[in-house]
């Protein structure tokens, strides 16, 4: 029997069948376009390029020598082999309380141990995915309304409205002032939520920013706190990059601020949503963390949690790992000197063929500005322009519309996620695009070249790679394998 789509919705739920996971973007398009044709060095020279997955992949090397080194935290291996009938079988809902003490310390020493979290107060979840959607439950009714300042990631649409029936409401940064959030933004979007008799709960704000890569000044952070004091209404911080801060300035987590003398603050109202999935590069092992200053908002994600638990065998392993305060420091250190290394790489072979990004210091990714290259300032043009980097320069970058930019032409670009090698292909793939765009331009300056003839381009761009892609130049290393179905970044 042929199921279309009118008959499934008649035998699946309104809920299930609407269009709530936001699948059908040009953020999700790019993976699909990844998908269907995935570069290899030597296998697949001309696939895509995956540039839109904030994946964190250059300090596997150490893990994996603290996983040889420490074989009885894998359970799984003849020195952990005792121990499985205990992890196999049910636990606490609450985790285990030695991965919960890990966890708070290390949140702790990501934040350069100025503040203390408090184990008990910690509520795992699958991810920080599923601990978004475990706040917005206990936080919010269907109908009420977060505010969010874009650009903002583009899973939070899927994350917190899908299920919940809540409402996510922009607050406007701008480019003119490097894209800061703003006092006026937040007071505009908030009175127009009132205006239209939508009820606000929170604010959710991603600091360090995906995908911006830069970070809220304390200033800032002041101000939020004193804005939703005034109007009544939570405050998630979504801290999941905090320890990929990779220069100065350094990183301010919201839970300095509110223990700031002089700081008023409802402590009910603040709430913590963290991950390793980033900081750590472990997205596979979903261990997500709610971390609230409210007990109500603990007891209640606690009775929650059963439906997103962290298996206990990753428990116990993260427990170990992260109990090992020699290998955190270093890691740490290295995760950092390792994404500097790559931003700078990336950022500074982009300038050389003219193109600008938004200056930053953390996160796996920047926000590249090609707004130059638009045929005029619409979604349309940073859409058109986006499938011709897909389809011909073969680099899978997402569009700022897709992250709800109020600006068309900025892109971001994810640069952690492959191997030295690839990261030079890529490079390599837009200073060839570059040569061709700037020589249009040159060419006819009023109209850009580029945008009259696609096709043009498109050949063109491909002889170029073809006299640049000498076999000389190819990599010899296999990139970071490619996983066919990845669920989000
Ligand atoms: C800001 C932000 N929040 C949440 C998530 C989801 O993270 P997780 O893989 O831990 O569910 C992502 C993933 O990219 C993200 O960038």
């Amino acid at each position: 029997m042929v199921f279309n789509l009118s008959n499934q919705k008649q035998l699946l739920s309104k809920i299930a069948t609407n269009n709530g996971h936001g699948e059908d973007s040009p953020y999700f398009d790019g993976w699909k376009a990844y998908d269907s044709d995935p570069y290899h060095p030597t296998h697949n020279p001309r696939g895509v390029i995956q540039m839109g997955l904030a994946e964190n992949e250059l300090c596997f090397d150490l893990i994996q020598d603290w996983i040889v080194n420490n074989p009885k935290a894998s359970v799984c291996t003849a020195e952990g082999a005792n121990e499985f009938k205990d992890i196999a079988i049910y636990q606490d809902y609450h985790g285990l309380p030695e991965f919960r003490n890990a966890i708070a310390k290390f949140m702790g020493k990501v934040r350069g141990d100025r503040v203390t979290f408090n184990a008990d107060r910690i509520v795992m979840s699958g991810g920080a995915t599923g601990a978004h959607e475990m706040m917005v439950f206990c936080l919010a009714d269907r109908g009420d309304a977060f505010l969010v300042p874009t650009p903002y990631y583009p899973g939070f649409d899927r994350d917190l409205r899908w299920r919940t029936g809540v409402q996510l409401l922009p607050v406007g940064c701008e480019s003119s002032n490097n894209f800061k959030l703003t006092k006026e933004a937040l007071e505009m979007a908030y009175g127009k939520a009132l205006e239209a008799n939508i009820r606000v709960k929170g604010l959710l704000i991603t600091n360090p920013s995906n995908p911006l890569g830069t970070l809220l000044d304390t200033e800032t952070l002041k101000d939020l706190v004193s804005f939703i004091n005034e109007k009544k209404i939570h405050l998630v911080c979504d801290e999941i990059y905090a320890a990929t801060v990779f220069s100065q300035p350094g990183f301010v987590s919201i839970a300095e601020i509110i223990q700031e003398e002089g700081v008023e603050c409802n402590r009910d109202l603040i709430h913590i949503v963290y991950s390793l999935s980033k900081d750590m590069g472990f997205p596979g092992f979903r261990v997500g963390i709610v971390y609230s200053y409210n007990d109500g908002v603990v007891n209640c994600a606690r009775k929650m949690s059963s439906f997103g638990l962290v298996s206990t065998q990753t428990q116990y392993l993260i427990a170990s790992m992260l109990s090992d305060d020699i290998f955190v420091e270093k890691f740490i250190a290295k995760s950092a000197e390792r994404l500097d290394k790559r931003h700078e790489a990336f950022t500074k072979g982009l300038a050389q063929v003219g193109i600008g990004s938004l200056k930053s210091n953390a996160g796996l990714f920047f926000w590249m500005d090609l707004r130059r290259l638009l045929e005029e300032p619409t979604v349309e043009a940073e859409t058109a322009l986006w499938r011709i980097i897909i389809k011909d320069v073969k680099l899978n970058v997402s569009p700022g519309s897709s992250f709800h930019c109020s600006e068309p032409g900025w892109f971001r670009v994810c640069f952690a996620n492959m191997d030295d090698d690839t990261m030079k292909v890529a490079l390599r793939r837009i200073r060839s695009f570059m040569l061709i765009q700037n020589k249009g331009m040159e060419t006819a300056p009023a109209k850009r070249q580029c945008w009259r003839s696609k096709l043009q381009v498109s050949l063109s761009f491909r002889k170029l790679d073809d006299m640049m892609m000498t076999p000389h130049m190819m990599s010899p290393h296999s990139p970071i394998s490619s996983p066919l179905v990845r669920a989000r970044n």
